[in-house]
């Protein structure tokens, strides 16, 4: 999804060229969120197109470089279109007016803006340039403004009296030119985090919130339309208009204010007001970053802030505050606490490799040795996952497990579900989207797994939120620590493989799997009836890094082969049981960085259909594991080659039946049934690597695709 990057120093006095530079690395970081436009406002600037692109721009903008300022604020953006093409109007940051009064960059998207846009055109002619919903949230911030009930009125309070009216996912950062050198930055349900860096260490690690009394609900229902309610608007003809009761006591307070009820209407800030200040007392020295990952603030400093759901964090005159509107009696917490990062530059850099994707493959071998480090107990022949320990008893005694999850993290669910259903003997895995589509039916003694790299998918935290509300226990996989799904689930495990930045995911898929299967051996670990089964694969996992190497060892064949692939239409990849993940999994990396049209084919659905696209021009794939489905996998191999298909095989080193049917055999190391999977995807990975080279295709970035996806 996008990217939003955000720039606040007060004292440290910086040239121009700096403060830019700083923007533009902060988006470079980012772009595998969204490449389709990028834009800084330091004055706006905004360009369609990679931040390269921008770059050149900024660069060939007659700046005055030299010219040192002591305060700061600057404010980027790299967007993945929902809204509008990718174009200037419609790239970030968006403004309130020709005059740049407030302007915003935005992740998300708003489920309600087209009612405000109807309120803002229609009742007050105000006139929009963009297609975008962000525009909307540029404008009211604007109306409020102009329509405020105090000179007084703060920045935040602006905001806050924004985030109110909106409806749907976002992760804002506003800054005006009517509060110079302040910058304002707000979240739900997309990311958004606070880098601080200091030159003297932090007093404080833990920042008080603030908290607001706003009443809850600003909506009502006129003419047909639904409208917000601010301070001193006079359009409303009759209270029977209004829906609900929750609307009847906003309506009557807004309406007809009396001594007692208008204040509700106001900001009441508590009377402190906690700033975060260096050991020495003073926020002097201090610099603010807002950025949706870590990856992008990574190079300045390791101390984040995440933001929680509502929360508004402002830095105004160089302090840092975060308040937020407190919600009938609930018991939120009253601290944000500052984090240290384990997380490295050299970890988000590209090396000696041609691309990030690349370079994740190759670390594979690495990665999984991380997911396994300290929770193998080799000698003791144990797992354990710590993350875990406290609710197993509860995940042992559940009636199901539901694993639900997206794209390549849904596939590592696939992979591994005949395993778990195996060792726990309970049905599980689910798709995301379909799952909410379907409102399955979900019970208190359900354990729901939710399995993310980046820990924001929309689709998979919505159904999370559901699972939550319905009370069953909830696990997160995920990759990336202090993401919304490691939060709000009850327990979970970190995978460990490091950043993953290739929009194609690859190696979280083989770490994924990999947590996934020592699960299901913690599972099982007492169980007298698979006790061979689970040493079986406990052995297998100590000799898994050193047989992914020898997969890679693959590259330079696969390099060729992918000359002989490049310019078809079309790869089916065909397998079954513990390959039919590999197949869904290969299919998509083949699509996502190729863009050649390529299906995961069960291979027992084969007759049943696919069979037709059988022929002698059409690539096909097989995947051929000596397991306990080979010989219907051989079945199909010989259907295959009676419509004179001529497939590429990846089999096991003896298999020496497979090879005599293949146009192109690729040999990988025998490992347990189970584990299979890691070692058939690799190949897979491969080739979709080389052939989006051969293609000359930006295999980082593939068109309309974006590394996280935290719209629905
Ligand atoms: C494909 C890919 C996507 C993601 C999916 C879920 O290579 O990366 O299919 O797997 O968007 O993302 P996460 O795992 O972050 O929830």
């Amino acid at each position: 999804m996008c990217g939003i990057f955000a720039y606040i120093n007060f004292c440290t006095p910086r040239e121009r060229k700096y403060i830019l530079e700083v923007l533009v690395n902060g988006l470079k970081r980012l772009e595998y969120r969204g490449y389709d436009s990028a834009g800084p406002p330091i004055a706006v600037i905004k360009q369609r197109g990679k931040v390269s692109a921008l770059e050149e721009k900024i660069n060939s903008k007659k700046l005055d470089f030299e010219f040192k300022f002591s305060t700061h604020t600057g404010i980027a953006h790299t967007r993945w279109a929902t809204h509008g093409v990718p174009n200037c109007v419609n790239s970030h940051p968006q403004r309130s007016d020709d005059n740049n009064e407030f302007v915003v960059v935005h992740n998300g998207i708003l489920t309600n803006y087209k009612s405000f846009k109807t309120f803002l055109v229609s009742c007050h002619n105000y006139e929009f340039e963009s297609d975008t919903d962000t525009e909307v949230i540029a404008k009211l911030i604007k109306y409020l403004w102009d329509n405020r009930e105090s000179e007084t009125i703060q920045f935040a309070t602006l905001v806050e009296r924004v985030i109110q009216q909106l409806e749907g996912a976002f992760a804002l950062v506003f800054k005006s030119r009517y509060f110079p050198g302040q910058c304002i930055a707000t979240r739900r349900g997309s990311p958004l985090l606070i880098g601080v860096h200091s030159k003297s260490k932090l007093s404080t690690d833990n920042i008080p919130i603030l908290y607001s009394s706003f009443l809850d609900a600003y909506v009502m229902l006129f003419k047909g339309q639904f409208f917000p309610l601010v301070p001193n608007n006079t359009y409303v003809e009759s209270p029977s208009i209004l829906i609900g009761m929750k609307y009847r006591t906003c309506f009557q307070q807004t309406l007809f204010p009396t001594a007692g009820t208008n204040q509700s209407m106001q900001l009441c800030r508590l009377n402190s007001t906690t700033e975060l200040v260096t050991q020495n007392g003073e926020s002097e020295g201090i610099e603010f970053y807002f950025a949706s990952d870590a990856s992008a603030i990574i190079e300045h400093t390791n101390q984040v802030i995440f933001l929680e759901d509502d929360d508004v964090a402002a830095v105004v005159d160089g302090a840092l505050t975060i308040h937020r509107v407190k919600r009938g009696k609930s018991t939120e917490s009253t601290t944000r606490t500052v984090t240290s990062l384990q997380l490295e530059l050299q970890q988000i850099m590209k090396g000696n490799f041609k691309s990030f994707m690349q370079k994740e493959i190759f670390e594979q071998p690495e990665s999984v040795v991380n997911t396994m480090r300290g929770r193998m107990q080799w000698e003791e022949q144990r797992v354990v996952l710590g993350g875990l320990m406290d609710h197993i008893d509860e995940i042992r005694r559940c009636r199901r497990i539901i694993i639900i999850a997206c794209g390549t993290s849904y596939h590592s669910a696939i992979a591994t579900r005949q395993l778990i259903e195996e060792m726990t003997e309970l049905p599980c895995v689910e798709l995301a989207s379909d799952f909410l589509d379907r409102e399955t039916p979900i019970f208190r003694d359900d354990v729901c797994f939710f399995i993310s790299q980046s820990g924001e998918t929309a689709d998979t935290l919505m159904a999370l939120h559901y699972c939550k509300k319905r009370g069953s226990l909830t696990v997160g996989i995920t990759n990336t620590v202090g993401s919304s799904i490691s939060r709000i689930t009850d327990c979970g495990v970190h995978i460990n493989a490091g950043p993953e930045i290739g929009v194609a995911s690859t190696k979280a898929y083989t770490s994924q799997f990999t947590a996934l299967v020592m699960f299901a051996l913690m599972m099982s670990e007492d169980r007298f009836s698979k006790r061979k089964r689970y040493l079986e694969i406990v052995n297998a996992l100590k000799e898994l890094p050193e047989k992914i190497k020898e997969v890679l060892t693959l590259d330079a064949e696969i390099k060729k082969l992918s000359d002989s692939l490049y310019k078809k239409k079309s790869l089916l990849v065909m397998g079954r049981g513990f390959n039919f993940a590999t197949c869904l999994e290969g299919a998509l990396k083949i699509k996502e960085i190729t863009y050649m049209h390529s299906e995961g084919i069960l291979a027992g659905e084969l007759k049943h259909g696919p069979l037709a696209l059988v022929d002698v021009d059409m690539p096909i794939l097989m995947i051929v594991s000596k397991d306990n489905v080979y010989t219907k996998v051989q079945n199909a191999l010989q259907q295959v080659v009676a419509r004179h298909g001529r497939p590429i095989i990846i089999c096991e080193n003896d298999d020496e039946e497979s090879v005599k049917y293949a146009s192109h055999i690729l040999k990988v190391p025998h490992t347990v049934d189970c584990l299979q999977g890691i070692l058939t995807v690799i190949p897979l990975q491969l080739l979709s690597f080389h052939i989006a080279q051969l293609k000359g295709l930006d295999v980082d970035f593939p068109r309309n695709l974006a590394k996280s996806v935290t719209v629905e």
